[in-house]
Order: C-alpha cells, then structure tokens, then sequence
C-alpha cells in the first residue's frame, strides 16, 4: 500500500463549550429581560455547540439563578455550571445538577476569572467539594494553571477533569510560544495521570489552533470573543430588519 493510500487517524474529538454569560451582562444592563441567555443557548445549540457554559457568580453581576434554571430544563445541551468553591454554589449546584461544574477562583473585584485555582492551598475544601458533587452524578472539573504540583494536588482530589487557563498564553505577545510549550507540556502529564483535559479563557479565532491541535485537549470553553464577534456578524441582519419594518408601517 503506497503511503499516500494510508487514512490517517480520526482526530480525536474536540468538544466546544459556548459561555453565554455576556448575554446576561448585556441583558443586565438594561434590567428587562432581553437578550435572553436561553435563546443564546439555543442559537449556540443550533450552530453546532456541544456544551453551554454559564458562571453563577456570588455577586450574580451576570448569570441568574433563573438563567440556570431555564437554561438546564430548557436547552437541551450539557450544561457546564461555573462556580466558586463556597456552600452556596455546592448546595444550588446539587440541586441543580448540571451535567458538569467547572471550579474557579473568584474574587468580587475581579472583572473576569483572572487566575487559576490554588488547590494545593485549599485542598481540603475544594476535595470535599469535589467529593459531594461527583457523588450525585456531576463531572467536575477545576480550572487550573498549566503547572504540574497544581495537576498533582488536582488528580488527589479525584476530580474527573482539569480546564487549563488559557489566560496566560492568549495575553502573552512575545512570549506566547513558551506559554503554549507549558499548556502542552500540563495537557500532556494531566492525561498520562488519567483526567480529562479542557481548556479555556481568552480564545479567538487567531489564536485557538495551537491549542485545538493538542491532543489531550478534549474540551474548550469559549465566550467573550465569541459573543462580541456576534455583534458583528448579526449587526447588518438586525439593522436591514429593522429598517424593513420601519419602512413597512410607513
Ligand atoms: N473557562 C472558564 C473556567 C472561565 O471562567 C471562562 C470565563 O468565564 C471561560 C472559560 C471563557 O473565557 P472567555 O470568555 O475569555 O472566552
């Protein structure tokens, strides 16, 4: 058999997770109700996603209780529930039962997830919690730096899966090469140590493919670009509508 007659290998699948919490925050804005975040997730759903991702801050500034709620009874999609390691979230995510949590740090002041966890630092705590969620049937997975003593401490916990932040490597500039070299090198170790590998925060279009091509990666999570590039996309569609009706009552 010549070589150019071999198939290669089905690339491992790549799950695409889509973060609608800017809807809210747009939705917020005004106090109404529209955008509605579910109709985001149904449009996501539509387009091919394959998981939709909301943050339930403590300080609810985005995503309401509501919103998850609506968006687990309604959706139809996995949902990937964001939250801080505190009793409030554990007890709303119990009842709840999204089909996964992802773990985050979470300051107030901060305007978005800017860190990793310390779960070598609050092992204990983020373990429990671990613990009384995957009992009732939820993955979780906590979102961490690409630093192998974090994956060690993260694998103790007996947490099903890792979402690297991607945060570091997406602001890099001159040194995005050796940021990238560090997610494929924790991508790596996390998936020889058994837990699924995901990867978010910061993604676009210009700079995901170095990160959709490591193998281990099995899940991404994208938003803020995603919902900004929206606007762009949707805004000549929306206007010309407007403009029909408007010229339609006169
Ligand atoms: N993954 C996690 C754990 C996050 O906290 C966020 C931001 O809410 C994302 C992925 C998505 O990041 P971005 O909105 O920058 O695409």
């Amino acid at each position: 058999m010549s070589s150019s007659s071999l198939r290669p290998y089905a690339p491992t699948p790549l799950r695409l997770g889509i973060n609608i919490d800017h809807v809210a925050t747009l939705r917020n804005a005004r106090g109404g109700t529209a955008p509605d975040p579910l109709r985001a997730a149904l449009v996501a759903k539509e387009a091919g996603a394959d998981i939709i991702t909301a943050h339930l801050r403590e300080d609810r500034r985005h995503i309401r209780d509501t919103d998850m709620q609506r968006l687990r009874a309604e959706c139809g999609l996995p949902l990937n529930m964001e939250m801080a390691v505190t009793d409030e979230m554990t007890r709303i995510a119990l009842q709840l039962l999204p089909h996964a949590v992802c773990l985050v740090p979470e300051r107030r002041l901060e305007i978005t997830t800017e860190g990793g966890l310390d779960v070598i630092g609050q092992f204990e705590k983020i373990k429990a919690c671990v613990g009384e969620l995957q009992h009732a049937g939820i993955e979780v997975a906590l979102f961490i730096g690409p630093d192998e003593a974090q994956i060690d401490a993260a694998k103790k916990t007996g947490c099903f899966a890792i979402e690297l932040h991607t945060g570091s490597y997406a602001d890099a500039g001159a040194t995005q090469g050796a940021e990238l070299k560090r997610l494929q090198t924790a991508a790596h170790y996390a998936a020889t140590l058994g837990i699924e590998v995901h990867a978010g925060h910061g993604l676009t279009y210009d700079n995901v493919s170095p990160i959709a091509v490591i193998t281990p990666i099995v899940e991404l999570n994208i938003g803020h670009f995603l919902m900004g590039e929206a606007m762009f996309v949707g805004m000549h569609k929306s206007i010309h509508h407007m403009k029909h009706i408007i010229s339609v009552a006169r």
